[in-house]
């Protein structure tokens, strides 16, 4: 399932939702050392664009955490609340270790959240080999009135368009304006950057 630098293979294709949960499922043990290995600048950039438009003392979702190094960099840029959700438990099992979250816990794929915030971020997760585009529209929902959510789109996943094309029909309906899009390296080792996205719901 790995390629030669051990990330499953073809991950950055669409996939059902269930081989998505088996892929990290089978990761997770070795995600944060790959990750580590590959240069992972997406989390750092993202937290940085967040801090720009939302206090910290705000509690923030980390929505798809993960193993939580999306955490650990909100943690580091001083976002001191933080509540997380994954889909993928064994990825949360690795989450909960490092005590980062104030409320951890494994969601439902495209099942609703159990309340709104006033931020979310999606950190190399509403991408391609992750969810799905219409889980944009799950977390513009869950964003309360002038909330902030702070985003990655991958290199496949700007060329794929599919998900800018859900990010266009938000903007176009007034729900969403874009306070900032930045590209910049995202995995170092593979030589994919992201574009990192901040939204404000109106
Ligand atoms: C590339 S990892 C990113 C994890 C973490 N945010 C980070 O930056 O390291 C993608 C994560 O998205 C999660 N995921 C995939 N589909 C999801 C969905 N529909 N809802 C929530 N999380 C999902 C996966 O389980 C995985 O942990």
């Amino acid at each position: 399932m790995t390629d030669d630098n051990s990330t499953p293979a073809n991950l950055w294709t669409p996939r059902p939702v269930e081989e998505t949960i088996d892929v990290y499922r089978d990761w997770a043990g070795a995600y944060d050392a790959d990750l580590e290995t590959y240069g992972y600048h997406t989390p750092t950039r993202l937290a940085a664009a967040l801090a720009r438009h939302v206090a910290p003392e705000t509690t923030v979702l980390d929505f798809g955490c993960g193993t939580g190094i999306s955490g650990a960099a909100l943690l580091q840029q001083g976002f001191n609340h933080l509540h997380g959700t994954d889909v993928t438990a064994e990825m949360v099992d690795i989450a909960r270790g490092k005590s980062l979250y104030e409320k951890l816990w494994v969601g439902e794929p495209g099942a609703d959240l159990p309340r709104s915030y006033d931020a979310i971020v999606a950190v190399g997760v509403v991408s391609l080999g992750a969810a799905p585009p219409e889980t944009l529209s799950l977390l513009i929902a869950h964003l309360s009135p002038g909330g902030v959510l702070a985003l990655s789109f991958n290199d496949p996943t700007v060329e794929n368009g599919s998900y800018d094309a859900v990010l266009e029909g938000h903007v176009a309906a007034a729900d969403v304006t874009v306070l900032s899009r930045e590209h910049g390296p995202h995995l170092e080792a593979k030589e994919m950057g992201s574009d990192v996205i901040v939204l404000r719901r109106e």
